[in-house]
């Protein structure tokens, strides 16, 4: 940051200077001044904390923080900090200065024992596993031999004796609250073990004038009354003219607002919608639960197509079947067994009509478009849809066993394959995905069929499947007209506007995150 009060300059040598120029009175905020004030009752204390919030009168040590880092800008004081570490006793420490140190409590019971009566297994009995173990380890490091199960103790036991005093001595001093800056070599052996100790580290800092500081002129120290925002009444009244006006810094670090906003799934959808409406299409919606009739049969997918199988889609156990009207079921079997009167063959075989009844969590919105040709064969229409679907899917970064569709029909005299791609196109084109592609693709229930596909960062994604209705499909519904149908995932180009590559991050509750997603 660039501030008049004293410019942070490189010299020739490359070494950083302070160029101090005089400090125009207005540059000191009024908290700085008075911290300023207060410094030079005692200009060459290094100021604690709890001092400087004493002499200032504040509570709040952002105060001192801000205003003396202001002034360490302005080359008024510096700032020092020490790190210093802080140690008490832990859970097991604690036990030790009312017990004594495992060590220790080792070492008495191996001098009461009879040298021969030294044994692992006899010290086993007197002493928890959990101790005995860890234990010998530790009698081992202070000098202790182990021989065919056998405790020797080393000829100098009065070293060891004064080791494990020491030791003591240390715990009993950190009971007392005490911490003394040279027990700092105590650290590394009580550290390594578990919860002896506990240390805290902390930083402080203290606030020093520089010589630039102590000969600052106190009688430009006083505190005025500096505005922060300009308002209309001052400029009407030019009370402006005489005013002091505390500076603007964009520099200074500030909270960002964290407003509410729309989940961003539901803000996509919202354009979605506003899009397909502006294009002349209304919208309708339909049930979760669906027969496996009306999700699959109506469609005409052969009842042994793999998708239909447990696996891929979730059949419901309540209510396993739903009733569908016998006109329909006849309709269909007809079109399955022997094409009916399209001039198709129709897949052969039985057609099972209780199949058709099983209740399922619906695998694609396309159940909606042709359930609504159903009702309304004769009306000519163009709607769309934005709906939940199920499937039974490994969760991972691009799959999730619930998602959205954006699914859409063009039902009328005219409706074509043209007709169709343009549609799609200025879809995603008012999405801001100008560069759209279709291809050849197959679905049981469209002729042609294809996939659609939008090019991102230079590559082609598939984002959905589209087609004409079949024969098959539009002929017992019993409507005339072709059909543009299309199916698209709505994850999939969520992740290309919000810019990620884990569909999952979609519905993590992950705050911050959605916070920072872009507005849509
Ligand atoms: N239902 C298809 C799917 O789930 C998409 C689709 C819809 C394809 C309509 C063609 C026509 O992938």
């Amino acid at each position: 940051m660039e501030s008049n009060f004293g410019k942070r300059n490189k010299s020739s040598e490359g070494v950083k200077t302070y160029t101090i120029v005089p400090v125009p009175m207005a540059d000191l905020g009024n908290n700085e001044r008075r911290m300023l004030k207060a410094m030079l009752d005692d200009p060459n204390l290094a100021w604690t904390l709890p001092q400087l919030l004493e002499a200032c009168n504040w509570t709040d040590q952002a105060h001192v923080a801000g205003a003396g880092l202001n002034l360490e800008e302005a080359g008024m004081l510096v700032i020092d900090e020490i790190s210093s570490k802080h140690v008490t006793l832990g859970e097991e420490g604690i036990r030790a200065s009312e017990i004594g140190l495992l060590e220790s409590r080792l070492m008495n019971w191996l001098l009461e024992q009879e040298p021969e009566l030294r044994t692992i297994s006899n010290l086993n009995e007197s002493f928890e596993k959990s101790e005995s173990g860890p234990g010998i380890g530790l009698l081992k490091k202070l000098g202790v031999i182990l021989e065919r199960g056998l405790l020797i103790l080393p000829e100098d036991i009065k070293s060891i004796q004064t080791t494990l005093e020491e030791r003591e001595a240390y715990i009993t001093r950190l009971s007392e609250g005490s911490n003394i800056p040279s027990d700092i070599e105590w650290l590394p052996l009580f550290q390594s073990r578990k919860n002896i100790i506990e240390v805290n580290e902390s930083i402080i800092r203290t606030w020093k004038l520089t010589d630039a500081g102590i000969k600052f002129d106190t009688n430009s120290l006083d505190e005025t009354q500096q505005i922060v925002d300009l308002t209309p009444e001052m400029l009407q009244t030019d009370e402006w003219k005489n005013a002091e006006f505390k500076r603007y810094d964009v520099n200074l670090p500030a909270p960002t607002p964290a407003g509410g906003r729309p989940h961003p799934m539901q803000s996509l959808i919202q354009r979605i919608r506003s899009i397909f409406l502006e294009m002349g299409f209304s919208e309708i919606e339909g049930d979760f639960v669906r027969t496996a009739g009306w999700n699959m049969d109506s469609l005409f997918i052969p009842q042994t197509h793999p998708a239909r199988a447990m696996q891929d889609t979730f059949y419901l156990d309540n209510p396993q079947n739903i009733p569908i009207e016998e006109k329909w079921l006849n309709l269909w079997a007809d079109v399955h067994e022997n094409g009916g009167d399209t001039g198709s063959t129709g897949w052969g075989g039985k057609f099972d009509q209780d199949e058709a009844r099983k209740g399922l969590l619906r695998t694609h919105t396309t159940v909606n478009t042709v359930h609504h040709l159903a009702e309304n064969p004769n009306d000519a229409c163009r709607v769309f849809g934005i709906g939940r679907v199920f499937r039974q899917e490994a969760i991972d970064k691009s799959h999730l066993p619930e998602f959205h569709q954006i699914e859409g029909i063009i039902h009328e005299p005219e409706a074509s394959l043209p007709m169709l791609v343009t549609t799609l196109k200025t879809f995603y084109a008012k999405m801001g995905y100008p560069d759209v592609r279709v291809r050849p693709a197959y679905f049981p229930y469209t002729e042609p069929s294809l996939e659609i596909e939008v090019k991102w960062r230079g590559m082609w994604l598939e984002l959905g499947g589209a087609g004409i209705f079949r024969p098959e499909v539009t002929e017992p519904l019993g409507t005339e007209w072709p059909v543009c149908a299309w199916g698209m995932g709505l994850e999939r180009l969520a992740m290309l506007v919000l810019g990620m590559d884990d569909i999952r991050e979609l519905y993590l509750p992950d705050l911050q995150k959605l916070r920072s997603m872009p507005i849509i």
